[in-house]
């Protein structure tokens, strides 16, 4: 089959490999139809390289149809129309009976102690092959797939397999009380649709932060006030002055380590770049080399006693932050890796329902077949040719 497999530091490349094959009774094996690109790919592209092996492949946002289950699937069969959650959890252990699906400690990668496995997303989560690829082998099939109805188009349902429930975990975690405010940092499409799940779920107002034009103007479109970090030195400051000097009650993070705007950490990540891969893995994982930009943002623009919600992925092991400030401003902070069958019977009614309240329908900027993943992947990071959204169709 085709795949999208890394190769090195932007460098990813459509290969001819193996199908996958049933190799435990709890697998299946799916044919992928729509497979989407996420911002978490960019990690792995640039500043999470020392993690992934030559020839991984990536993906984690992929839809299709059933082709074939394990002895223990009982819950799907050939033919079924599945979204795939992009973590890996079994559904039956305590993690999972917590809704803690992201935490599964059946998929725990205990050797790098990590939380559950996850398709196409470096050693750290255990190397499984991903999703942006004709066929997908499937681990824990028993729970993991979500059975969608055959009719709408693959865009109605693919964004349940990461942005969707990572938006709406981002939006819960974030707390907003009822008719009151939230930043959301990043209009990519995890902060755009954590904007849209936020409005859809009662906030009062939302306040979008970028700098990127086209992002900008379709948060404003979806009815988000909007800052552009190109106009202003201190968005902070900006936020806190439409806000009657308070700040929001709420703020999310939805931008991560690959924020604009910290040269120290940039220069950390590119020097490790230049070394060996285990030694590489070896600094990344003790030295703090996340771009703190938004996140130090996220801690200045929250109000006294507010929340911040963590959804854009950290890796540094030790960043320094600013204790003195989240302790006097009595800041609640919330993370995580989405634990995405947490939400699905939330979201799925917004899917099936009238309308499109979302808005998924054209939630994806470009439809490329698989064969165009390298220049995809260049253009999404770039952020060229208006690209928000990205679906590969296999
Ligand atoms: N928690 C989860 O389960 C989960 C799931 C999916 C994605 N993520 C993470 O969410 C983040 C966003 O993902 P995405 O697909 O929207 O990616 P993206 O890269 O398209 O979006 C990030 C946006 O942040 C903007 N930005 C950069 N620096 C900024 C700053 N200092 N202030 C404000 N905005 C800034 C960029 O211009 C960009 O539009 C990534 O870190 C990704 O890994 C987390
Ligand atoms: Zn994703
Ligand atoms: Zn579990």
């Amino acid at each position: 089959m085709r795949a999208v497999t890394f190769h090195g530091k932007r460098d990813v490349r459509v290969d001819d490999v193996p199908d996958p094959v049933i190799e435990e009774p709890t697998d299946a094996i799916v044919r992928i139809t729509s497979t989407a690109l996420c911002g978490s790919d960019l990690h792995l592209y640039e500043v999470l390289t020392a993690f992934m092996g030559e020839g991984d492949i990536l993906g984690h946002e992929p839809m299709g149809v059933v082709e074939e289950v394990g002895s223990a699937v009982t819950n799907l069969r050939p033919g079924d129309r599945v979204v795939v959650p992009f973590n890996i959890s079994c559904g039956s252990c305590f993690m999972c009976d917590e809704g803690l699906y992201s935490q599964c400690e059946t998929t725990q990668v205990t050797e790098q102690g990590t939380g559950a496995a996850l398709f196409g997303y470096t050693k750290l989560y255990g190397q499984v092959p991903g999703g942006q690829a004709e066929l997908l082998r499937v681990p824990q099939a028993q729970f993991g797939p979500i059975k969608v109805p055959d009719g709408p188009s693959d865009d109605r349902f693919l964004f349940l397999s990461d942005v969707l429930p990572t938006a709406w975990q981002a939006v819960e975690y974030a707390a907003v009380p009822p008719g009151g405010s939230l930043t959301v940092l990043g209009l990519g499409p995890i902060g755009s649709m954590s904007a849209r799940v936020a409005l859809h779920r009662g906030a009062g107002r939302v306040i979008g932060v970028d700098l990127v034009p086209e992002r900008l103007e379709r948060a404003r479109a979806s009815g988000v006030d909007t800052v552009d970090l190109q106009d202003v030195d201190d968005p902070a400051a900006a936020i806190r002055e439409l806000t009657g000097g308070r700040g929001t009650d709420s703020v999310i993070d939805a931008v991560g380590m690959e924020a604009h705007g910290a040269a120290v950490a940039k220069f950390a990540q590119q020097a490790t770049g230049l070394l060996p891969d285990a030694m590489a893995a070896k600094i990344m994982r003790k030295a703090g080399v996340d771009r703190l930009a938004a996140l130090t943002t996220a801690i200045d623009v929250v109000r006294r006693g507010g929340t911040i919600s963590l959804s854009g992925v950290y890796g540094g092991m030790s960043d320094p932050l600013p204790m003195l400030t989240l302790f006097d401003k009595q800041v609640q902070l919330r993370m995580g890796q989405a634990n995405v069958h947490q939400w699905v019977d939330d979201i799925l009614p917004l899917l099936t329902g009238d309308g499109d309240p979302l808005g998924v329908d054209d939630f994806a900027t470009h439809h490329l077949p698989l064969a165009e993943a390298p220049a995809a992947y260049e253009m999404f990071q770039k952020k060229k040719d208006g690209a928000i959204k990205v679906v590969f169709r296999p």
